[in-house]
């Protein structure tokens, strides 16, 4: 559903290996496999497809690490444990930050930092101010604001550094008016969302120059796929050859007498390569009317060979 997702290559590339580990795949879908990854690869790296961060979890904390200098020294609050609230927790952790969590309800705070992450905070503890922090989260649901002009100017007057806040809800719960604050960088939902939007309309625009890529692949890998069908063929017919050839090898040895090792290699040599020149060009032609799916010539080569499919 997200375009240019990257885990859905990741667990098309997994699935593959297991099933080659478990011997669960031939040889046709493991070429089809092969070649998809590679396409995916090859897309995502000359359209960039993949590029720029489309969740709204994780843009909020690349704001936060594009504004603050070094965060992972830095103090940091999250307010709300519901689902936006997950979002930029499981992107923290992604990102290894330690950071503090904190809900109306303690037991909420500890039950989101055992399954999400976090640290649990006191929700009345962090209401008396909030000058022991330097980025703030807030993702909740309240119908006032939690993060108010005057508990922020507080907090302001006994920090050294700035803070960043970041407003993930709608309707907001932090005072706009904080962005008027000396030291206060704020970022709210709508201004977050709208560069989850740009990427995503990158990532749509590069839709087309995907899909070229793809269909130019495509005929490659069709081709490559039809050889498949007609490999067992030129294979069983080469080996039958081969039999025919060591036979009369053997025979015309045994006439001659002959058991110098060296004149013996010549001997064997040459019957290759007489065998080799006769053979090649067909079996090539015959490739090459398997990719070319020329049904007529491909009847034709498999009778005069008297070719019969193994069941
Ligand atoms: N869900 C999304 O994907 C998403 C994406 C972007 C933005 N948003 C916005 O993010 C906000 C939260 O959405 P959500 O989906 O996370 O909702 P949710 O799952 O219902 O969680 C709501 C959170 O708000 C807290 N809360 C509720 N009433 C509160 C109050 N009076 N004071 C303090 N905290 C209160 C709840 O915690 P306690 O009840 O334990 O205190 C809970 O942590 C919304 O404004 C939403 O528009 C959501």
């Amino acid at each position: 559903m997200v375009v240019g997702e990257e885990q859905i290559l990741g667990q098309v590339k997994d699935a593959i290996i297991q099933a080659k580990e478990m011997r669960t795949s031939g040889e046709h879908l493991n070429t089809l496999f092969d070649k998809a990854i590679k396409i995916g690869t090859r897309v995502r790296n000359s359209t960039g497809i993949n590029k720029g961060t489309i969740s709204i979890g994780s843009m909020a904390v690349k704001l936060a690490e594009e504004n603050i200098d070094d965060l992972k020294s830095k103090k940091i609050l999250l307010i709300g444990t519901g689902e936006a609230a997950t979002l930029v927790a499981k992107s923290l952790g992604k990102r290894d930050y330690h950071f503090y969590v904190t809900s109306r309800t303690m037991e909420r705070s500890k039950a989101f930092a055992e399954t999400v992450g976090g640290e649990p905070i006191g929700f009345e503890e962090i209401m008396k101010g909030f000058s022991n922090y330097d980025v703030l989260f807030v993702a909740t649901v309240a119908p006032y604001f939690l993060v108010t002009f005057d508990r922020i100017k507080d907090a302001m007057k006994n920090k050294e550094n700035g803070m960043m806040i970041l407003d993930l809800s709608n309707p907001r719960t932090v005072d706009e008016k904080v962005a008027t604050i000396h030291g206060i960088k704020m970022m709210n939902l709508d201004q977050i969302a709208e560069m989850v939007d740009k990427n995503m309309r990158y990532r749509s625009n590069q839709k087309n120059s995907a899909e070229k890529i793809i269909s130019e692949e495509i005929q490659v890998l069709e081709a490559h796929m039809k050889r498949l069908e007609i490999e067992p063929v030129v294979k069983e017919i080469f080996k039958d050859i081969d039999v025919r050839r060591s036979k009369e090898l053997e025979k015309a040895l045994r006439m001659l007498g002959e058991t110098d090792e060296s004149k013996v290699k010549i001997i064997d040599d040459l019957t290759k390569a007489i065998v080799e020149g006769i053979i090649s060009t067909p079996m090539n032609n015959l490739r090459k009317a398997s990719e070319q799916s020329n049904d007529d010539l491909l009847k034709a080569a498999t009778k005069l060979f008297d070719y019969k499919k193994k069941e």
